[in-house]
């Protein structure tokens, strides 16, 4: 048995062909838990995804759906119950970035984030919540259910720039606090992560080259990018019994990026 205890429990990450939502689903995958593993577009990427799980062990399969669509959210949820019979662990990772400055982005790209980021998880944990409480709660799970919303330190740090990214990230943290206040008394936990600047393909441009990497790096005390499995570990842990009264809570793993590194000196 896995010390994290998760064996046997089944989650939907959405999101999960790629960056952190693929590190989660892979490391839920090695705790035992049965793991519907979402794509929007990247179907190839998903189903190697599952190959891994499998060929670990585990058990998994691919959900393809747009998270900003209710009808896929529902259609979603409906695969990993119909698949492993229950859904105890939502992981609402889906997010992109369309950047822009202010004044030239398009009314499309700011939707598009938007929808994604903050309407997606919106109803995600919707039909997430609606399945909890139809479900017998797992004799040896402490918790009825559990949401993890994946936000971000721009929930916190302004980013120029990035307004319609930062604006849902702001969003998603209170929509994940109201949640949490209104679901607990259901034994329904709901929390979420905050990464800083994480190696994935999302913010590519920020550390493939030397020079910008070195650029970040200014904005990390810790003096290293992150790595998918960093946010994964945290993620199986919240997941888990052992959080168990952890609620409402963000958890930053970021390096130390949202401790002012620039007040380091001066201020
Ligand atoms: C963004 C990345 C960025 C990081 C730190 C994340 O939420 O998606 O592009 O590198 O925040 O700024």
């Amino acid at each position: 048995m896995h010390w994290l205890g998760l064996e046997g429990r089944t989650a939907l990450v959405t999101g999960g062909s790629s960056g952190i939502g693929r590190a989660i689903a892979e490391e839920l995958g090695r705790c035992g838990v049965k793991v519907g593993v979402n794509y929007n577009s990247g179907q190839e990427a998903a189903e190697e995804v599952v190959r891994g799980i499998r060929d670990r062990g585990g058990e998994a399969i691919a959900i393809g759906g747009d998270v900003s669509k209710p009808e896929d959210c529902k259609a979603m949820v409906e695969q990993v119950v119909d698949r492993f019979g229950r859904l105890d662990i939502l992981v609402n990772n889906a997010g992109i970035q369309r950047d822009a400055p202010f004044t030239e982005l398009t009314l499309e790209d700011w939707r598009r984030v938007i929808d994604t980021n903050l309407t997606g998880a919106f109803l995600c944990a919707q039909e997430a919540v609606r399945r909890f409480r139809q479900q017998r709660p797992l004799p040896n799970a402490k918790a009825r259910g559990n949401i993890i919303f994946i936000n971000s330190v721009h929930q916190l740090i302004p980013w120029a720039g990035h307004v319609n990214y930062a604006a849902s990230k702001g969003g998603l943290k209170l929509l994940m606090e109201t949640l949490a206040q209104e679901v607990a008394h259901e034994k329904i936990r709901v929390n979420a992560i905050a990464p800083g600047a994480i190696r994935t393909p999302i913010n590519r441009p920020a550390w493939e080259e030397e020079s910008a990497l070195n650029e970040l790096l200014e904005l990390i005390p810790y003096g290293r990018i992150g790595e998918p499995e960093d946010v994964a570990n945290a993620a199986a842990w919240l997941a888990s019994d052992l959080s168990d009264y952890v609620i409402g809570a963000t958890l930053f793993i970021d390096g130390g990026m949202s401790l002012h590194p620039p007040f380091r000196e001066g201020g």
